[in-house]
């Protein structure tokens, strides 16, 4: 859905009546009708002007439970930042890996260029920030302090999934 305005202070604004129920996290929502960009984690040391831009380049996307959001081996051209709602990512080793509202998915194919790494599925309705691929160059542009954030999150997800590639070589080990 496209936004339905693009608020000056750095806020988006989205029609309530179509807000999301239940909302599982409404920490970015407000009621007003107002996504209100500082107070997402990633956001909230941005300036004013910083989340000028990210109001201009974002756009807001709702979608039901069971929406596939990115599958695996197709090419990917959006950032995805959760408002609402979960995602469960499908990842090769182990159980799926559920995303909550302030975490983000989709910057690997926009950083590398290569295919989506797994297939990411809404598991309640969703609301989500979507950046794309041209505009996400913007975006860590304008604010640069969203790199340290990707680069620490990829070296979490990293670190994860290597515990759990190794807890699973342990348990077939022990059969
Ligand atoms: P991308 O490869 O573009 O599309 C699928 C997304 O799933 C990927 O970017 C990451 O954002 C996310 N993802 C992949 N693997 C993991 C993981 N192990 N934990 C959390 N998120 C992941």
């Amino acid at each position: 859905m496209e936004l339905v305005s693009r608020m000056m202070d750095g806020s988006l604004s989205y029609d309530p009546k179509s807000r999301l129920g239940p909302v599982l996290s409404g920490f970015a929502v407000q009621q007003k009708g107002q996504i209100a960009l500082r107070e997402l984690a990633i956001f909230e040391g941005c300036s004013q002007k910083q989340l000028r831009s990210v109001a201009r380049i974002a756009r807001v996307l709702d979608a039901p439970a069971g929406t596939v959001l990115t599958r695996i081996g197709d090419p990917g051209d959006e950032f995805f930042l959760i408002l609402d709602g979960t995602v469960s990512v499908d990842v090769l080793a182990g159980r799926p890996v559920p995303l909550r509202p302030g975490s983000f998915f989709g910057e690997m194919s926009l950083l590398d260029g290569g295919p989506r790494s797994a297939t990411v599925v809404s598991e309640t309705p969703v609301r989500l920030l979507v950046v794309n691929r041209g505009d996400f160059s913007v975006l860590r542009r304008e604010v640069p302090e969203l790199t340290q954030i990707l680069l620490v999150t990829l070296s979490r997800r990293v670190r994860h999934a290597e515990q759990r590639a190794d807890r699973m070589g342990a348990t077939s080990g022990s059969l």
